[in-house]
């Protein structure tokens, strides 16, 4: 395993990714588990790394000015004006995927999800793979299922320290995934947002002249929009910030152990409290580091304070909405044992 950003990393990085291996590498907004996505046995490995179902799709991420119509057919114009806008960034777009793009990439579907990031070492990466003109299929660098990493050692505590090698490249500055266009539909659906993120509808409203809309039951499955996802070990339940005192101090009275995140200045008696900004890019930039460390302190209950609801912070409750699917009635159970 190596563990640096050296050049020396990044080339040795890109030769193990031509020869068919996997390589985890940080981007800008979580770390991500990288195959040749022109490769189908490597794309294979980036499965059974995750144990992740095989007709999920993955996103291929590319290098800055890279050829669209490379990897997509019939490129809509809303495509090159969003990559215009938002690339390299914490965009990634679906569109209808070439003929060449092998199954394993598009989980079946006729469509590929692109990106470009814009963290230093997935660029560096990305431009000595392949001179600049392959693809790196990625999904987040972390079990099926689990929270994404943001750290390298989040990497390494997914997978252990010998799997693969992991590049350092810091805290991932967004913190959560990037936000998910599809314009293969445009004709018959116009732009659907299949996850939002850093980068907001009404930005790219802004720029393509037409509100995405939320999907629909037709939409292509993303796994990100499971219900279940991004989910630590112990059950998380959001609670308003005007319950959350009193609920973390009957809970503490009865020897039950919570953990606590929270962006108001609260006093707590809870086993374990990690208090976030209150404003989104700080929460955002956070909050999956503190999902992991609220699950090491060992406790049987992870309480989140509900965040504000507005568009801002539409991706951080899309994923705590997540993350505590299938806890609900959890704290009532709690209450009553
Ligand atoms: O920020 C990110 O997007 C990170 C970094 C590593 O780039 N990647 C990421 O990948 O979050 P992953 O696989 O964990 O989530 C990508 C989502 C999945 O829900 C997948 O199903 C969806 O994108 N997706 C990929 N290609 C798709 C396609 N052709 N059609 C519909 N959804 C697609
Ligand atoms: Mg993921």
């Amino acid at each position: 395993m190596s563990l640096t950003t050296a050049s020396q990393a990044i080339l040795d990085a890109a030769a193990q990714l031509e020869a068919g291996e996997l390589v985890a590498f940080p981007t800008e907004t979580v770390y991500g588990l990288g195959a040749d996505a022109e490769n189908p046995a490597a794309v294979a490995k980036i499965y059974a790394a995750k144990g992740r179902p095989q007709d999920h799709p993955v996103i291929v991420h590319v290098a800055p000015g890279a050829d669209l119509d490379y990897w997509a057919a019939d490129v809509p114009d809303e495509a090159r004006q969003l990559a215009q806008a938002f690339w390299p960034g914490p965009l990634t777009m679906i569109v209808k995927r070439n003929a060449h793009i092998p199954d394993a990439v598009s989980g079946g579907q006729d469509t590929v999800g692109i990106r470009c990031p814009s963290h230093p070492v997935a660029q560096a990466l990305l431009s000595a793979f392949k001179g600049g003109k392959g693809g790196v299929a990625a999904p987040s660098a972390n079990k099926f299922g689990n929270v994404s990493p943001t750290t390298a050692q989040h990497v390494l505590d997914e997978f252990g320290p010998d799997a693969m090698t992991v590049l350092e490249g810091g805290s991932s500055d967004v913190g959560i995934e990037s936000t998910i266009v599809d314009l293969s539909r445009l004709a018959t659906h116009g732009p659907v947002l299949l996850r939002p993120g850093h980068i907001t509808a009404a930005q790219i409203a802004a720029v393509i002249g037409a509100l995405p809309a939320a999907p629909d039951q037709a939409a292509p499955r993303a796994s990100g929009t499971l219900e279940s996802h991004y989910a630590p070990k112990a059950p998380v339940a959001l609670a308003d910030t005007a319950r959350l005192a009193g609920l973390v101090t009957t809970l503490a009275a009865r020897g039950r152990r919570v953990a606590l995140i929270h962006y108001s200045p609260l006093l707590t008696q809870a086993a374990a409290h990690h208090p976030l900004p209150a404003d989104p890019a700080g929460y955002a930039y956070g909050l999956y580091a503190a999902l992991r460390a609220m699950d090491r302190a060992d406790v049987e209950l992870i309480l989140v304070e509900t965040p504000p609801q507005d568009d801002s912070w539409l991706g951080i409750n899309d994923r705590l909405r997540r993350a505590a699917f299938g806890s609900a009635g959890v704290i009532d159970r709690f209450l009553q044992s």
